[in-house]
């Protein structure tokens, strides 16, 4: 039974010794992960790490915005965010097969943060710039590289966890939250004083809504797609399930919405619509790798519902998603 506090003090003072008076740079994504390792590795070298947030664009509604809050504006840390939407959306024109915009998506993501780098390295000149890449991969993904041999020899899906970049970047890894593991990391976030809803948040991959919005992605359909998820995810915070006295967010391990580029007809006052449908995903498993979607309350499909009709001009056609995994995947793509 260890103390966090102690954890911390020790982990900072392993960090400081590893760092010295070089400088550090980390991709910071908004995820769980990433964001305990800069406020760790923030908390022990202050100014002398970086972090790099690449905005693709295909982030949930006010998300950007809310990485830059807590880090720049509470923590005090240094951000460079990187508004590449255009970039990534750009490169996506066209597009519609699963793996090929993983591909574009990951792709683009290590260029963007190269360049970054580069360009920290000449703005600083005279100095080394940033020699460390830091990175916040957890025990789980260590255990799952070491065995990636022996794993299935099918990629069903492929991950754009970004690997041999600190290779590329010739930097050295920094990785201080590789013997820990999930529920470890989120005790020491909140230690660390990031907010509960940042630390206990559902996983969101890393292509973001390149994968919930089917086929091609256009700059409309994200718009549409991040308000309406936004509406879900807000009603599953705020319904509370008498027997446990949880909310529907916290019951699932992961609840998002997909936006199905197909219109249906609707009607509205005296008029007809022809809006796009969207379906909602909710799930509870304990690993990832098989699932089953969730019972929400009716009450609260309803509600959820109605709003999404009701207040995303463009959407009038609300599913849920009744599949289990396997032979359904989690996500749509
Ligand atoms: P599936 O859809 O394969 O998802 O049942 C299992 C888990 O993996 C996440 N996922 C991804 N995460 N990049 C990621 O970082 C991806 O390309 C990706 N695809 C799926 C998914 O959200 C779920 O938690």
């Amino acid at each position: 039974d260890w103390i966090m506090g102690d954890y911390i003090a020790e982990a900072v003072a392993k960090i400081r010794e590893q760092v010295g008076d070089e400088e550090v740079i980390l991709g910071l994504s908004g995820g769980v992960d990433s964001s305990v390792a800069a406020a760790l590795i923030h908390r022990a070298i202050g100014d002398q790490l970086t972090c790099v947030f690449v905005d693709h664009g295909l982030l949930r509604l006010n998300e950007g915005d809310a990485v830059m809050e807590m880090f720049e504006g509470k923590l005090h840390a240094k951000v460079i965010r990187v508004d590449a939407s255009d970039l990534f959306l750009g490169k996506l024109a066209g597009v519609s097969e699963p793996e090929a915009k993983r591909k574009i998506i990951g792709g683009l993501f290590v260029d963007v943060f190269k360049a970054e780098a580069s360009k920290l390295k000449a703005a600083n000149a005279g100095s080394k710039g940033a020699t460390f890449l830091a990175q916040g991969t957890i025990y789980p993904d260590v255990i799952e590289s070491g065995g990636a041999k022996s794993k299935k020899a099918v990629t069903i899906k492929s991950h754009h966890n970004v690997g041999g970049l600190p290779e590329q970047l010739g930097l050295k890894l920094l990785e201080p939250l590789r013997d820990l593991f999930k529920d470890e990391v989120r005790e020491l976030g909140v230690a660390l004083g990031l907010p509960r809803g940042m630390v206990y948040r559902h996983p969101f991959p890393g292509p973001g809504l390149g994968v919930r919005i089917l086929g091609e992605v256009k700059k409309e359909y994200a718009d549409l797609l991040r308000r309406a998820d936004a509406i879900f995810i807000e009603e599953l915070n705020n319904w509370i399930d008498e027997a446990t006295g949880k909310s529907w967010y916290d019951l699932t391990s992961q609840a998002f919405t997909v936006f199905l580029p197909v219109k249906s007809v609707g009607v509205m006052g005296d008029g007809r619509t022809y809006d796009y449908v969207v379906a909602l995903r909710a799930v509870q498993t304990s690993d990832f790798m098989t699932a089953d979607w969730a019972e929400l309350p009716y009450g609260l499909l309803k509600k959820v519902s109605g709003r999404i009709i009701n207040e995303v001009r463009g959407i009038n056609r609300v599913t849920y998603d009744v599949s289990t995994k396997p032979p359904a995947t989690i996500e749509w793509e």
